[in-house]
């Protein structure tokens, strides 16, 4: 009896590359191995699968005049392989409004992708996964936020970057990890509202005690609200009782007792630069409490030789984004593959981004 399989569901199709002669492709998966640096798991034989995907793509970004951002979380062959620019959320907004040229591929989650949209409306901004949210971004709505208004009036309200371009329309000021607790702090009054993420928001009311009312809400990421305080404690008695000296590193959107337990906090940016710089320095052991991406990069970029002890945890969303997805986009995006948002959006949302950029740059 035969029975139908499923097929595994591509919306966007097959998307087959152009065909590169056998030099061609082995002097472009040479230089796959090289730049990302995993020998044992993205070896040269798979590189060579991929080449024809990156050569095409970077084709097309020449012709088209496209800049191809990538936040750090995307995978290697695409942030080594194509990107122009690899950072975090607001290093790449910031690149993304700057940009000289008028085609922005963003290959990442969705809101990062809006804010390149309200940042440079002007621009063609393509997100070449229409699926790739945050758990973030999909826990609060405007309406949550005019409810809050409503109950708090007068209270400036601040958002996480990872949130809708709607959201951002209704908040007076944006914050990205690199900048919450300054932006926070500088805000005038002695109330504030935080939204969506709630360790953060914790965050900003230890370090704010005294000084500011922080009131939040109860969104989380998913990915690293996998860790825990008891879980890093132990891993860190463990290392101790090794006579290992292990730094841990997280990023802010952990809980406040992972936080409590971390050596360096920061963002996906400052992250990779510190492990860097520790390495340098000599403290080879490092523990590195968020997404899988960051190790990736760190192993990447140094030269030095560093252990970076056992903590990955992988964004479903920010993974979902394939060459293949990348190459389809800049060919011919399909209508989801193209941003576009409300004008009157744009116009609120941008104010509170360049609020954002204004307190950042204080
Ligand atoms: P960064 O701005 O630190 O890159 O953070 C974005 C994000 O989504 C982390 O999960
Ligand atoms: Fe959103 Fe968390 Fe994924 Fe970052 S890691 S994109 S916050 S779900």
């Amino acid at each position: 009896m035969s029975m139908d399989l499923p097929v595994a569901p591509n919306p966007r199709g097959n998307v087959i590359p152009k065909v590169y002669s056998e030099y061609v492709i082995e002097k472009e998966a040479l230089r796959l191995t090289e730049v990302i640096k995993q020998p044992k798991r993205w070896t040269f034989e798979h590189c060579k699968t991929i080449a024809p995907y990156t050569l095409e793509i970077n084709e097309l970004k020449k012709d088209k005049d496209v800049y191809l951002i990538a936040h750090s979380y995307q995978t290697p062959d695409i942030v080594y392989g194509v990107a122009d620019e690899v950072s975090d959320s607001y290093s790449l907004s910031k690149s993304a409004r700057d940009a000289e040229q008028q085609i922005i591929l963003f290959s990442s989650v969705r809101f990062m992708a809006e804010t390149a949209k309200i940042l440079s409306p002007s621009k063609l901004v393509l997100h070449p996964s229409p699926e790739a949210g945050c758990s973030l971004s999909e826990s609060i709505t405007a309406q949550d936020v005019r409810d809050l208004k409503e109950k708090y009036p007068g209270v400036p309200v601040a958002c996480y970057i990872n949130t809708t371009a709607e959201v951002k329309a209704e908040v007076d000021v944006c914050v990205t990890s690199s900048n919450y607790l300054k932006i926070c702090e500088n805000l005038p009054g002695d109330k504030l509202i935080f939204v969506p993420d709630r360790f953060m928001g914790e965050h900003l009311q230890n370090s704010l005690q005294g000084k500011k009312e922080v009131i939040i809400y109860d969104g989380e990421c998913e990915v690293h609200a996998l860790f825990t305080g008891e879980k890093v404690l132990s891993w860190k008695e463990r290392a101790s009782e090794a006579g290992i000296n292990l730094q841990v590193l997280s990023h802010p959107e952990c809980a406040a007792d992972v936080l409590e337990e971390s050596d360096i906090i920061g963002s996906s940016e400052v992250l990779i630069k510190e492990s860097i710089r520790l390495g340098k320095e000599g403290f080879n052991n490092i523990m590195l409490i968020t997404e899988c991406g960051t190790a990736d990069r760190v192993m990447a970029e140094t030269k030095d030789e560093l252990n970076i002890i056992g903590t990955c945890v992988m964004c479903r969303h920010m993974k979902t984004t394939l060459l293949e997805d990348i190459l389809q986009a800049l060919r011919e995006p399909s209508s989801e593959q193209i941003i576009e948002l409300d004008k009157e959006v744009i116009e609120k949302a941008k104010s509170s981004l360049d609020e954002m950029f204004r307190y950042a740059e204080l």
